[in-house]
């Protein structure tokens, strides 16, 4: 049968003042009325059964993952004891889903991603979840990208495949695959026109990953293999994980992979990394300022504002800036810095 491994446990820091250490962008309602962990979940309706839905998080985030996904069983939410980034976690979920269903096909879908189109991603996941069972492979996700972004990780596309089962979707062979290449490097990549955005959804068969892990990352295999036989699944996790290597599954296995397809994404598809993003899905009023709240201008443009607080907002005189208020901070910055925000945050004192 078919699982879903949704990945939940990152920080977020970029979303400052709103985001916190406890609260990432995942968790936020920065789209409306619903985070984008709730709608990744509800983007799976019709394909995976809620029974079959697992979402990996950590102990910090825990119990608002729990608040927010009261539908999944209470043992479909599990809490990592410390970070360690998308490897450890996703030995993790192969582990629970392998003491259930050893032959599984798993879907893993990062939880912090904007899409519009369900239809169309469900028609990709169900030919990528085809691929990766008639072809054994591990398939991958691939965005046409629109800029050299060094933040992502690139898939170089070979021949197309010929997959058993997929039928209205372009797949690929992978050439390789290139986790956050340089600014020269990703240029390179965009003018030689042969590659993709690796989206961050993962297909697999259960055996297909446990046979690349065993190759390429045995101390993660070693860890699935002692959740299957372990009697006391909590205690072998409290006691394993931390040793594990803390590396992100593009760095640890999506790099040295030698059988990996490429499926194109058909689908709309946003990273939404920084407030810039999320402005473009704000309302926008007659001066190109995008806002979530009561707003008032004059020679005012470009500028972004978010507020939690329910204050009335009126903008003099600027442009570009972005303002954000929260409950208890105020962040002024100007559109250029949207992307230092993190470092800002770094600074800032513990409680915040
Ligand atoms: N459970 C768990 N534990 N989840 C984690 C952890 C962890 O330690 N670390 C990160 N995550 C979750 C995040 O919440 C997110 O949903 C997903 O895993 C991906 O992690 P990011 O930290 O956001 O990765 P990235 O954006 O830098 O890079 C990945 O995604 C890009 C597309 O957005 C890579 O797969 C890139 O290759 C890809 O292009
Ligand atoms: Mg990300």
């Amino acid at each position: 049968s078919r699982y879903a491994l949704i990945l939940a446990g990152g920080s977020g820091q970029r979303f400052w003042p709103v985001s916190r250490d406890a609260l990432p962008k995942q968790l936020l309602k920065l789209f409306g009325e619903k985070t984008l962990l709730e709608m990744t979940v509800e983007r799976l309706e019709g394909i995976v059964p809620v029974e079959n839905i697992v979402i990996l998080t950590n102990k910090q985030q825990e119990s608002a993952v729990r608040a927010l996904l009261p539908q999944l069983p209470a043992e479909n939410i599990i809490a990592e004891p410390e970070k360690r980034d998308t490897a450890p976690a996703i030995a993790l979920g192969v582990g629970w889903v392998v003491a259930r269903d050893p032959g599984a096909t798993m879907m893993v879908l990062p939880a912090d991603h904007l899409i519009q189109n369900v239809a169309e991603f469900q028609k990709v996941l169900m030919n990528a979840a085809m691929a990766a069972e008639s072809a054994s492979s591990l398939v991958t996700v691939g965005i046409k990208p629109t800029w050299a972004c060094p933040s992502y990780g690139y898939v170089e596309r070979g021949k197309r495949a010929s997959v058993l089962g997929v039928t209205d979707v372009a797949i690929y062979e992978v050439a390789r695959f290139r986790e956050k290449p340089n600014p020269d490097l990703a240029e390179h990549f965009i003018a030689q026109g042969n590659f993709t955005w690796n989206a961050g959804m993962f297909i697999w068969t259960i055996p297909a990953i446990f046979s690349e892990l065993s190759r390429h990352c045995p101390a993660l295999a070693d860890f699935v293999s002692e959740l299957r036989g372990s009697l006391d699944f909590n205690a072998t996790v409290a006691k394993q994980f931390s040793k594990l290597p803390k590396l992100s599954i593009d760095y640890a296995l999506m790099e040295r992979a030698s059988r990996v397809l490429n499926i194109e994404a058909t689908f709309d598809w946003d990273d939404v990394g920084n407030w810039t993003s999320v402005g473009r899905y704000l309302k926008k009023d007659a001066g190109n300022n995008q806002h979530n709240c009561a707003l008032s201008q004059l020679d005012a443009d470009n500028n972004l504002v978010f507020t939690q607080t329910g204050q009335h907002v009126a903008l003099l005189g600027v442009q570009d800036l972005i303002i954000v208020a929260s409950k208890d901070a105020l962040l002024i910055t100007t559109r250029a810095h949207a992307e230092n925000i993190k470092k800002l945050a770094d600074q800032l004192p513990q409680e915040l």
